[in-house]
């Protein structure tokens, strides 16, 4: 059984109140970028953008639709991506020469998204944006575009706000870092 957060929480990283002010600052921003283009497909990569997906778009005043798309990292550890991604639900929509904003919870690595920016533009979109809501950024191995970033956060494991731990506590309105050493039980 998954243990109260309170248990696991080392201390809060982003408050509810400071996320959603960045959210609807980001929201702005990609509004006034995309002014001209009158229509942008938004793609929330599973499960981890789910919450700031929904509250992103809600300050996006562009006309848009969203997809979702969920990859996993080949043999992957819990806390650790490699390499190559494999799908696991691919977009309904064709991004052939529409404008396409990627929606990722966090980059780590830069792995993950790199795989899926290689994916995407294979298919042709008129332009191909990433937008994060955090970003390990000294852990980075790969060198990804980022347009829009949220937090730039230290190297900690984070929950909460989207982001599991074990899958769990993804509800949390708040950025959280793990205590150290924690270990969920199987
Ligand atoms: P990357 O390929 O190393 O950039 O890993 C990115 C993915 O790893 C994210 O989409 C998350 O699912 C996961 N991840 C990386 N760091 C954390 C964290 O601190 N908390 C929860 N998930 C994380
Ligand atoms: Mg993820």
């Amino acid at each position: 059984m998954p243990v109260p957060y309170q248990d696991i929480l080392d201390y809060t990283l982003i408050d509810a109140e400071k996320l959603q002010a960045r959210i609807r600052e980001l929201g702005a921003e990609i509004s006034h970028d995309y002014e001209q283009d009158d229509d942008i497909i938004l793609i929330g990569i599973l499960k981890g953008s789910m919450l700031f997906m929904t509250d992103l778009m809600r300050h996006i005043e562009v006309p848009h639709v969203i997809d979702f798309l969920d990859v996993t990292s080949y043999g992957a550890g819990v806390r650790e991506s490699t390499g190559s991604v494999r799908i696991l639900r691919d977009i309904n929509m064709t991004i052939e020469r529409r404008h396409v904003l990627i929606v990722e919870d966090i980059i780590d690595s830069g792995r993950t998204l790199e795989q899926v920016l290689r994916l995407l533009q294979a298919r042709r979109p008129k332009s191909l944006r990433v937008c994060t809501l955090l970003d390990k950024k000294e852990r980075r191995e790969v060198v990804i575009p980022v347009d829009y970033t949220g937090f730039e956060i230290p190297n900690a494991f984070v929950f909460g706000y989207g982001l599991d731990i074990d899958e769990y506590y993804r509800n949390l309105p708040f950025i959280g870092v793990v205590k150290p050493g924690f270990v969920m039980d199987e």
